[in-house]
C-alpha cells in the first residue's frame, strides 16, 4: 500500500470520513455520540482532532481505525472503505498499551506477528530498525517496567512504525507525560512521521492540548459537545519550526479556543 499511497498528490485525501454517526447502546436508551462528522486527512497532512471532554474523539479515531463500526456514514482510506482493522492503519495510545512481560524488542516484533511475508530474522531486524529510529537503540532487551513514560511511548511509536503504516492515528499520545518529556517527544515524533523516508503519509492526532495542536498540526478539526458534529476547521498557516512564544502562535491558539467555547 505504501506504493499505492506514493502516487497520491500532496494534499489529496488519504482518509475520508463521510457523515459518520455513532450511537452507543446505553442501559435504557441509545447514547448518541457522533451526529454527523465529516473530515479528511490529506497526503503529508498532520491533522488534529479536538473537542470537549467526552464528545467522542476517541470513538471517532476507533472508527477510522476500523475497531468500532459506525452507525451511519462511512470511512475510506486510500479510496476503499474501512470496515475492519487494516494493515496500513495503525494507532498509538495514551497509555502505551505495552505487554509488561515482553521486552521492547518483543513488544515491537509482536506487532509483526501476522506478517507471514517476513521471516523471524526479518521481523527482528525491522523491529530493531524502528526502535533505533525512535531513539531506543540499546534498550531492545529492557522490559516496559524499567522504562520512563517517554521511553514507553517511544516503544509505542516504534511498534506502530514497524508495521509500515500509511495512516498513523494517535490518541492523546503525550498527555500522560511530564511537560519536558512531552515537548521533546513531540519534536522527535513530528520529524519522524513527516519524513519522506517513512511509510506514514498522514497523521491524525486526538488532543485536548491546544498549544500542542498549534505546534504540530496543519489542520485542526474541532468537534462540538456530544453528540458531536464538526464545529469548525482551522488550517494552521504558520511556518515551521513554530515559535511557541510568538504572538502569531497565540493568535492561532485563540482561533481554536473560539471554536471550542
Ligand atoms: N464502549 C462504549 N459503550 C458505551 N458508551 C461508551 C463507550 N465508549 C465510550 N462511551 C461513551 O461515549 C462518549 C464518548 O466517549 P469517547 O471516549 O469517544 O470521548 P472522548 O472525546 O475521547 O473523551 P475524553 O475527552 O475523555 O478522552 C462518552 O460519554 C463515553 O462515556
Ligand atoms: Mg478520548
Amino acid at each position: 500500500m505504501a506504493e499505492a499511497s506514493s502516487q497520491i498528490a500532496a494534499g489529496a485525501p488519504i482518509v475520508t470520513v463521510n457523515h459518520v454517526s455513532l450511537d452507543y447502546r446505553g442501559d435504557k436508551e441509545p447514547l448518541p455520540v457522533l451526529a454527523d462528522v465529516s473530515m479528511t486527512a490529506g497526503r503529508d497532512e498532520f491533522v488534529a482532532i479536538t473537542g470537549p471532554s467526552g464528545c467522542g474523539k476517541s470513538t471517532l479515531l476507533r472508527i477510522i481505525a476500523g475497531l468500532t463500526k459506525a452507525s451511519g456514514g462511512d470511512v475510506g482510506v486510500l479510496g476503499s472503505p474501512v470496515t475492519s482493522p487494516r494493515k496500513e492503519i495503525t494507532m498509538v495510545f495514551q497509555n502505551f498499551v505495552l505487554l509488561p512481560w515482553r521486552t521492547s524488542l518483543e513488544n515491537v516484533t509482536f506487532a509483526l506477528s501476522s506478517r507471514n511475508d517476513l521471516s523471524d530474522a526479518q521481523k527482528q531486524e525491522k523491529a530493531k530498525g524502528a526502535l533505533d529510529e525512535c531513539g531506543l537503540s540499546g534498550f531492545e532487551n529492557v522490559y516496559p517496567g524499567e522504562l520512563s513514560g517517554g521511553m514507553k511511548q517511544r516503544v509505542g511509536v516504534a511498534r506502530a512504525l514497524a508495521t509500515d503504516p500509511v495512516v498513523m492515528l494517535m490518541d492523546e499520545p503525550f498527555s500522560s507525560l511530564d511537560d519536558l518529556t512531552a515537548e521533546r517527544l513531540r519534536k522527535d515524533i513530528y520529524s519522524m512521521l513527516i519524513n519522506p523516508s517513512t511509510s506514514v503519509k498522514t497523521v491524525i492526532m486526538v488532543s485536548h492540548n491546544v498549544e500542542e495542536i498549534i505546534e504540530l498540526a496543519d489542520k485542526v478539526v474541532v468537534l462540538s459537545h456530544r453528540p458531536a458534529h464538526v464545529a469548525g476547521e482551522v488550517m494552521v498557516d504558520l511556518p515551521r519550526p513554530r515559535n511557541k512564544k510568538s504572538e502569531e502562535f497565540f493568535g492561532w491558539v485563540d482561533k481554536v479556543y473560539a471554536l471550542l467555547s
